[in-house]
């Protein structure tokens, strides 16, 4: 087959009625990818921008209606000064460059994470696309950034043995846990795609992803194209999801 035919192939191969609802990414590989390259890190970063703006164009156009990318997790900060500052920039560069592409596209920015300690001029560009991308209805496009899913938990503890306190006894359940988390009415990750081969979580929507259809390619984040996104969404929708019954139903 030619590539030229492949590209034709995958879209069609696609059941616009059994798409994933919410698509999770662990974008991984970024370092190797400038490595290989004999390139400073942060290219590799730049570099992964580009895939960025590729998979939230492609969710957006198929109509997914979750698409959550892991940009920085709490563990990031062990990392070189110098790198967190490129990575904090080259967000907000994203963030000032994107919200009229996202306009067009109606696609709703959210976050997810530990936000109020990020560095402040970082916050207020947050918050600015948030609120200018509010009232779109498109994708909603979720960054997960200084987030950590053993962190969210604990976050969402303390906020319920407060609430506890103020109101006396409190009935816990697995929904009052999930309404306190970060993702809080958000749907569950169908779909978790992680590139650059790694066969781990790293810490990333540990409860959400419970019963998330995993994928992993080994596919650097940079070199992560809308095709490989195709194929992800063809193999989720050959699987059988059973939630642990029988899936005979
Ligand atoms: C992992 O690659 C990637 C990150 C820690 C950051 C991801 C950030 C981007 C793709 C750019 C900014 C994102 C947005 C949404 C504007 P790695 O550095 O761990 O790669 P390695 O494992 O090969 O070293």
């Amino acid at each position: 087959m030619t590539k030229q035919s492949v590209e034709i192939d995958l879209p069609d191969q696609i059941s616009p009625d059994r798409l994933p609802r919410h698509i999770a990414i662990i974008m991984d590989g970024n370092g190797r990818w400038a490595k290989r390259r004999r390139l400073p890190r942060i290219a590799g970063h730049r570099a992964g921008i580009k895939a960025v703006r590729q998979a939230v164009e492609t969710c957006a156009r198929l109509g997914v209606p979750y698409l959550t990318l892991y940009a920085f997790s709490i563990e990031n900060w062990k990392r070189p000064h110098t790198e967190i500052r490129l990575l904090m920039g080259l967000l907000r560069e994203y963030l000032k460059k994107e919200i009229e592409e996202l306009n067009r596209q109606n696609i709703r920015l959210l976050v997810i994470g530990r936000i109020h300690d990020l560095p402040k001029p970082v916050i207020q560009d947050l918050q600015n696309a948030l609120d200018q991308t509010r009232k779109n209805t498109g994708l909603h496009l979720v960054l997960a950034l200084n987030y950590g899913a053993r962190a969210e938990m604990v976050d969402a503890v303390r906020e319920i043995v407060s609430r506890a306190r103020q109101n006396g006894t409190m009935e816990i359940d697995e929904s009052l846990l999930s309404s306190h988390l970060y993702t809080s009415g958000l749907p569950d990750p169908d779909l978790l795609i992680r590139t650059s081969g790694e066969l781990r979580l790293s810490n990333f929507l540990l409860w959400q992803a419970a019963y998330s259809e995993l994928w992993v390619t080994e596919t650097l984040w940079p070199d992560f194209t809308q095709n490989d996104l195709y194929q992800a969404i063809i193999d989720f929708q050959k699987r059988e999801r059973r939630y642990g019954g029988l899936g005979l139903s």
